[in-house]
Formats: structure tokens, C-alpha cells, sequence
């Protein structure tokens, strides 16, 4: 199973040190950004974006927390493809913004709250390469991981092998150690860690021991 560090629960003096630290050991970086309307905070912006974009060159994955997630799109100017997660409570016109994500050459993906049902993600199947379960109300780190989330997951799992859609499953919010075998036998294939990592770790070269830890666990 993979593990993206969410950079949303790094400490936030440190995020240079952080990625340069985590990067030999961390598929790519999530990064949750926000407009305190569809959620009630604020993350990162796109400069925050273009800024690591020259940092690192791993995988960028924007979990657009955000009513208008065409707009940011737009604006985007990265030098790789990225995952690119809008979703799907967002009142937007989601067959074309994920049509819109293809077009600029990144990569769609669709996150659904906790209180969402999955079959609203079903019609997307053919349109998106990964679904991300929200583990937690989405805007925060450090929240407790709803245990529903799990059947959900089954739920998907289940609906993605039947029809064959070439999508990964990924949760995200609240997720720790404890949950990993779990989740990996509902079928996730990727998980996005925030507070677990950068609350328990001590900070500095360890990060990436941690991240070992974690992929062992
Ligand atoms: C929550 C964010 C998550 C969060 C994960 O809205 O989307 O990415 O930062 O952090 P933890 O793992 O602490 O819940
Ligand atoms: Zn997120």
C-alpha cells in the first residue's frame, strides 16, 4: 500500500525540511486546499503549489476541498501531471471538470465525505483513476477515523472489480497504523497520513524511518 504524507499536518515552519527529508521514502505529496466555504478552513493555496512544484520532484496529489474547483484548475501552472481530487458534494458540473483535469494532463480522481453514499461515485467509473474515501469530515488533521469508512471501502472495492474500472482506492483523514491491515483488506491501495506522521514522529531525519514503520505495519 502506498502512503502520502499530507503536508496539511506538517509543522508548518518545517515543511521545507519535512519534504526534503521524506522525499526518498514518500510516493508523492497531498496536499489539501480549501476555500472556507466548502469547508470550514483554509489549507494551502496554488502558491504553495507552484512553490513546491521547484521543491521536489515527486508526485503532487491537490485534494480540492473547494466549491469551485475549475477555477484553480485553470490556474494551475505545474511542471508534471498531478492527482488532481475534486469532489463530489461540490456544486460543480463534475463530468466536465474532470473532463477539464484529462485536458490539461492531470490526473482525475473524485473524494466523497463521510456521510456521502458511494453510488453517487458509480456513473464516474470510466472518468476517474483513483476515488478518495474521506476517512473524516473533511477541512481538518488530526480527527478521529470514522470505522464505517471501511464498509464503504468494501462497497467500492467490490464495485471496481465487478465493472473493471482501472481506478485506485484511497482513504484519507484520521488514518493511523492501527487501521492499516484493515483498510488494506477492504481494498485500499493507497493511504494518506497527516497527523499520525508528523504528531508521532520526532521531528527531523526520522520522517522517513517513520514512513518505513508505517509501510511495515
Ligand atoms: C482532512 C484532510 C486530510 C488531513 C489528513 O480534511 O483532507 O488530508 O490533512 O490528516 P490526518 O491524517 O491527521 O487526519
Ligand atoms: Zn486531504
Amino acid at each position: 500500500m502506498k502512503i502520502y504524507p499530507s503536508l496539511l499536518a506538517a509543522p508548518v515552519f518545517e515543511i521545507y525540511s519535512a519534504v526534503q527529508d521524506l522525499d526518498p521514502s514518500v510516493p508523492g505529496y497531498h496536499i489539501d486546499i480549501m476555500d472556507n466555504h466548502f469547508v470550514p478552513n483554509i489549507g494551502f493555496n496554488l502558491d504553495f503549489v507552484h512553490a513546491l512544484d521547484k521543491i521536489t520532484s515527486k508526485p503532487l496529489w491537490l485534494h480540492l476541498m473547494v466549491t469551485d474547483p475549475l477555477s484553480l484548475i485553470e490556474r494551475l501552472k505545474v511542471s508534471r501531471p498531478c492527482l488532481i481530487s475534486i469532489h463530489i458534494e461540490a456544486p460543480c458540473n463534475h463530468t466536465y471538470v474532470l473532463h477539464e483535469i484529462k485536458t490539461q494532463g492531470h490526473i482525475p480522481s473524485l473524494a466523497l465525505n463521510p456521510q456521502t453514499q458511494v453510488d453517487l461515485v458509480y456513473p464516474f467509473g470510466r472518468s476517474v483513476n483513483n476515488v478518495l474515501i474521506m476517512g473524516v469530515n473533511p477541512g481538518f488533521s488530526g480527527q478521529e477515523f470514522i470505522p464505517e469508512t471501511i464498509d464503504k471501502l468494501s462497497t467500492l472495492s467490490n464495485w471496481k472489480y465487478q465493472n473493471n474500472f482501472d481506478c485506485s482506492l484511497a482513504v484519507d483523514g484520521g488514518v493511523n497504523p492501527h487501521h492499516f491491515k484493515d483498510l488494506m483488506l477492504a481494498g485500499a491501495h493507497i493511504c494518506v497520513v497527516g497527523s499520525a506522521l508528523f504528531n508521532h514522529a520526532p521531528f527531523g531525519p526520522t520522517y522517513c524511518n517513520f514512513i518505513e514503520k508505517l509501510r511495515r505495519s
